[in-house]
């Protein structure tokens, strides 16, 4: 396991998986009902942009650190990834953090991480939530063990690092045993784009499990050779007014990073 995601917090993809995230979070707080959040790839939580890794690829400099501008008149998802993400100065919010700090006391998370120090880290960011678990294993099988959560309502988010060469099949098989056992929740999934056929093959092998609706959020930069420019978020059962939510966020914030961002629908619609 070399996966290391401070390398790439808070880059492109990280942008717009984190405004998804917080779209659906902002959503499922409509209703009084408690939800859960399982977020099967954790990772520590935060991340120091100002660390040597950060520096290093310069990625969250051009994600994250384009969006400076951006102030007033913007959708509530957007606004409140950016209230999170400048929250502690140059300390970048992972997904099991942001999740955290938008629970409500009824609502739970478990944040899944294999890698025994991102663990530890994942442990401490988590500490101070007490809605909020860290555990430490594979997030494949444990994400499936974990659904249905009692209370019927919530979100998957599944967020591996494809350092594997089978992982596609894995991921697009835990899609599948996750959403038999939990149809009704909203699936969050995002994968990277280095072919369009491989992407294809993926979206195809998820969506040949029966999901009835489907959205695929694409998002691509400009990088140089050999970099990844490219990543796409499956949304399976996005709430009303999700779609929306993203284009409008997306409008915004493309312009900024260089972005083309696009939204299509691969089974069903609003
Ligand atoms: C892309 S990063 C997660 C980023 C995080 N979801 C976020 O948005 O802030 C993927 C993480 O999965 C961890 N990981 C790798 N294999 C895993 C597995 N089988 N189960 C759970 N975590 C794993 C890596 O150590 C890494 O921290």
């Amino acid at each position: 396991m070399n996966y290391r995601h401070g390398y790439h917090a808070g880059n492109f993809a990280d942008v717009v998986k984190h405004i998804a995230l917080i779209a659906i979070l902002l959503h499922l707080k409509k209703k009084e009902a408690a939800f859960a959040v399982v977020d099967s790839h954790a990772g520590r939580g935060l991340y120091d942009l100002t660390s040597t890794e950060a520096g290093k690829t310069g990625e969250a400099e051009a994600g994250i650190g384009r969006l400076g501008a951006l102030a007033g008149g913007m959708p509530e998802a957007l606004a409140t990834y950016l209230a999170l993400a400048r929250e502690q100065g140059g300390i970048y919010p992972g997904s099991p953090l942001i999740a955290a700090r938008l629970l409500r006391p009824q609502d739970r998370l478990t944040a899944i991480e294999k890698h025994p120090d991102e663990f530890a880290l994942l442990q401490e960011t988590l500490s101070p939530f007490r809605n909020a678990t860290a555990e430490q294993g594979d997030g494949y099988p444990r994400t499936v063990k974990l659904l249905p959560p009692p209370s019927r309502r919530g979100l998957v988010l599944l967020d591996p690092p494809f350092e594997s060469p089978g992982e596609f099949a894995v991921l697009a098989q835990t899609v599948r045993d996750a959403w038999r056992k939990f149809a009704t929740g909203i699936y969050l999934v995002w994968y990277p784009i280095k072919s369009q056929a491989e992407a294809d093959a993926f979206t195809g092998e998820v969506l040949a499990g029966g999901m009835e609706k489907v959205l695929e959020i694409e998002i691509a930069i400009p990088v140089p050779e050999g970099k990844l420019g490219r990543s796409g978020l499956l949304v399976i059962n996005p709430p009303y007014g999700f779609e929306a939510a993203m284009r409008e966020s997306a409008s915004l914030i493309a312009p900024l990073l260089g972005a083309r961002i696009s939204a299509l629908w691969l089974a069903g619609n609003e």
